[in-house]
């Protein structure tokens, strides 16, 4: 069994469909917010993965039509949709993974710190449950700003006792999408052969790419064209932001990336090996409490944080310049927890 769970081991072998479900071990995947945005295609996705035996799939209201809509297609996953507080504990109970898009997106002249007030919230009480249901499932958490809802969740969790480092990640995946797809463009290199990790945080300029360790690596690159690029990941969700005109933010791209994130969860918990992606997490690599960088996942969620490698001087200023702000994000969603 192990040699066929290691021929899925590739990232960018999204689907490993050449493999029947009955391979692979029974997992339950719950998305909280999954009438939203982000949740109705993450919702498919997931129902395509063929590592999913159960799908639960929770919000507020509307959760019923989604489940129903999506339970018709023909894959491995059950799924059951809940919807209101009272069922909460029912989605969540037994889940390996739980993934969180809830929450609202932003509108155009919005930062990611302007959801603070509203989504802080909503994720305290999300973690509360998790803690009291799930406390052993790998957490993905999307609902921004990022850089203040994982330090919530980890001190909601530190709170009930049931924190656990190795299972709490912030969702940064569609940063380190963004990043490969526009550095294809410009380097002009086939998108499915590229490899750029991305560092920092989620929001901003605490979003920060490392082209100069790019794979395939790109000569043609002038200094210029790198800065560029890097603005561009770090406004790529504001682009989506403006181009949707108040309609919202970033919802499909997310979802891959949101799916792309929870199968290495699923892979690594499989006992997959060599499953490397980027996630904001609790970390040592630099004095910052949490930090996104490249992590390797395993059976118990993060196996190992992976340092940053070498540094070019344009990203050794850009490490510099977005710490304060991620640090004061940090301690912002920590204070919350506290105080509320
Ligand atoms: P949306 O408004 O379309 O959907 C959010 C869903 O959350 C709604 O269905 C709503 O009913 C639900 N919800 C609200 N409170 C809830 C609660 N207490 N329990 C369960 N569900 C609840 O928003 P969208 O576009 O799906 O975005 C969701 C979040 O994801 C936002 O915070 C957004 O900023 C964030 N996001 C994160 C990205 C990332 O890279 N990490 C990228 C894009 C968006």
């Amino acid at each position: 069994a192990d040699a066929v769970l290691r021929r899925g081991a590739s990232s960018s072998q999204f689907f490993p469909r050449a493999f029947s479900s009955g391979s692979f071990p029974e997992r339950k995947v719950t998305i909280l917010g999954a009438a939203g945005g982000i949740g109705q295609p993450l919702s498919l996705l997931m129902k395509l993965n063929p590592l999913v035996s159960n799908l639960s799939l929770y919000d507020i209201a509307g959760t019923p039509g989604v489940a129903a809509d999506v339970s018709h297609i023909n894959t491995r996953a059950e799924v059951e949709g809940y919807a209101g507080d009272d069922q909460l504990g029912k989605a969540l109970d037994g889940s390996d993974v739980v993934i969180i898009p809830a929450g609202v997106p932003r509108k155009p002249g919005m930062t990611r710190d302007d959801l603070f007030n509203i989504n802080a919230g909503i994720v305290k009480s999300l973690a509360t449950a998790i803690a009291k249901y799930c406390p052993n499932a790998l957490v993905n958490m999307i609902s921004n700003p990022v850089n203040s809802t994982v330090p919530i969740a980890a001190e909601v969790f530190k709170k009930a006792g049931t924190f656990d480092e190795k299972r709490l990640f912030g969702v940064t995946t569609l940063d380190v999408v963004r990043a490969k797809t526009f550095y294809a463009a410009k380097a002009k290199v086939p998108v499915e052969d590229v490899n750029v990790s991305v560092v920092g945080g989620h929001a901003g300029i605490t979003i920060l790419p490392l082209f100069s360790q790019a794979t395939p690596p790109s000569n043609s690159l002038s200094h210029e064209d790198i800065k560029a690029l890097t603005k561009r990941t770090q406004d790529g969700g504001t682009e989506v932001v403006e181009a949707k005109a108040g309609k919202g933010s970033a919802t499909l791209s997310m979802a891959y990336a949101g799916a792309v994130f929870a199968d290495a969860c699923l892979k690594g918990l499989n006992g997959v090996s060599d499953i490397v992606e980027c996630s904001f997490v609790q970390s040592n690599v630099t004095e910052l409490p949490f930090f996104a960088s490249k992590v390797r996942l395993g059976k118990n969620g993060v196996e190992e944080v992976l340092g940053l490698g070498p540094l070019s001087d344009f990203e050794k200023q850009g490490l510099e310049n977005l710490k304060p702000e991620l640090k004061a994000s940090i301690e912002k969603g920590i204070k919350f927890a506290r105080e509320n």
